[in-house]
């Protein structure tokens, strides 16, 4: 089930993070085959370091980082979850834990890139974002090679390439999956265009309850993060009816994106102490970013790039606001939610409460019922719930 068969016969041992031995997607797809079965048969592409590095950028679970571990390359993702999926497959594979260079998309990419292997991301911002970032470090020497499923790669995946690195064409796809060729050119490198991200919008105006703190104020988004563009609809429906909280008070805003629903708790109660929590460095790096903006410099905050509420110690928080993921890799993720509502029972104290917005469709007022023993609908609409859960 977990074994990855690498070209020339060998095989490794990979699973996704959290292991769950009931979870039945691979860690891997036929578009990473494909790129390590390209890298086998092409002429040396990964002999071509000349004092720079190997990047891998979007792997998702570690397996190109794990499979190409005695290259030492340097691992660039937005996920925390992938980081520790590529520490945790390097140690089942027998492969020394520094063998991959774990980098995320917040640090400064490395000074010289001689191979960019690129899994396409979901997000075009984050492929835009992280090539321009990347792109003073590539030179025509650079080998680039690009892969995903040939439904993750668009027109605009190509033209991304094409206007950042230089000219680019595409593979034959194979079981459903395509290669991207793209050739650095000096010239485009030294035109690509300046980098839109991180990107800011003004709080809408016209939402109630909390919101009103919020309206007019710069939110910050860095490239990939949930709802970069404009405000989401659940979390404006949560905004609507948020609670506020007591001094003295510890809120945690749990997925926190880019922190507008732990922003608005600060504003509303600024004596209270907020923890942002995401896996995404993207997001905590906006959540950041956004408070450090707008909230009273005396409200103490924390910002933490994490798996869930597991890392904060039991019975430490009052108030946890959740508005949780729904899909990961085309894979729907009602674990990841569920897993955040233990986590948040662990981390409440007595009394405390979890407050989750959700499609009403997803049912998590069953979930929520089952693990708190309570479960109170707090505001509807067609499209959304609001639910609340007391620790017992
Ligand atoms: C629906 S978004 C909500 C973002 C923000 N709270 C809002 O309302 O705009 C869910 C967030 O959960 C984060 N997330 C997904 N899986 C996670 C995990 N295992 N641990 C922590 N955060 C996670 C995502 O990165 C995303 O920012």
């Amino acid at each position: 089930m977990n074994h990855f068969a690498l070209p020339g016969g060998a095989g490794l041992d990979l699973v996704r993070f959290p292991v769950d031995p009931r979870d039945s997607l691979r860690a891997w797809d036929a578009s990473d085959e494909y790129l390590l079965g390209h890298l086998a048969e092409a002429e040396g592409p990964l002999d071509a370091h000349r004092g720079g590095d190997l990047v891998i950028l979007g792997d998702r679970w570690g397996g190109l980082a794990t499979a190409l571990a005695d290259h030492a390359p340097v691992q660039i993702t937005d996920s925390y979850l992938a980081q520790r999926a590529t520490a945790e497959n390097l140690a089942r594979n027998g492969r020394p834990a520094d063998a991959v260079r774990l980098r995320s998309t917040r640090d400064d990419p490395p000074a010289r890139v001689d191979v960019l292997l690129v899994r396409v991301p979901k997000s075009l911002a984050l492929l835009e974002d992280q090539l321009l970032r990347l792109a003073p470090a590539v030179h025509p020497g650079t080998v680039v090679v690009g892969t995903g499923m040939v439904k993750e790669i668009h027109t605009s995946t190509l033209q991304l390439f094409e206007r950042i690195l230089g000219p680019t064409r595409t593979s034959l796809a194979q079981r459903k999956a395509r290669l991207i060729f793209c050739a650095p050119d000096p010239e485009v490198l030294a035109a690509r265009p300046a980098n839109p991200w991180p990107q800011r919008y003004p709080f809408p105006s016209d939402v109630p309850g909390a919101g009103v703190l919020l309206a007019g104020r710069t939110v910050t988004n860095h490239a990939g993060v949930f709802s970069a563009e404009r405000l989401d609809i659940g979390t404006r429906f949560f905004l609507e009816h948020l609670p506020v909280a007591a001094d003295g008070h510890h809120v945690v805003d749990l997925g926190c994106g880019n922190g507008v629903l732990g922003l608005a708790a600060a504003l509303a109660a600024p004596g209270a102490e907020v923890t942002f929590l995401d896996e995404s460095f993207g997001a905590v790096a906006s959540a950041e970013e956004t408070f450090r903006a707008n909230a009273d410099p005396a409200t103490k905050a924390r910002f933490v790039v994490a798996d869930g509420a597991g890392g904060l110690p039991p019975g430490s928080a009052d108030l946890i606001l959740n508005n949780p993921p729904f899909h990961s890799y085309q894979a729907s993720t009602d674990a990841t939610a569920h897993r955040m509502f233990a986590d948040a029972k662990r981390a409440l104290r007595p009394g405390g409460e979890l407050w989750v917005v959700g499609n009403r469709h997803l049912g998590y007022h069953v979930r929520l019922q089952r693990l708190f023993g309570n479960c109170r609908t707090v505001a509807g609409s067609p499209k959304f719930v609001i639910l609340r859960a007391l620790k017992r």
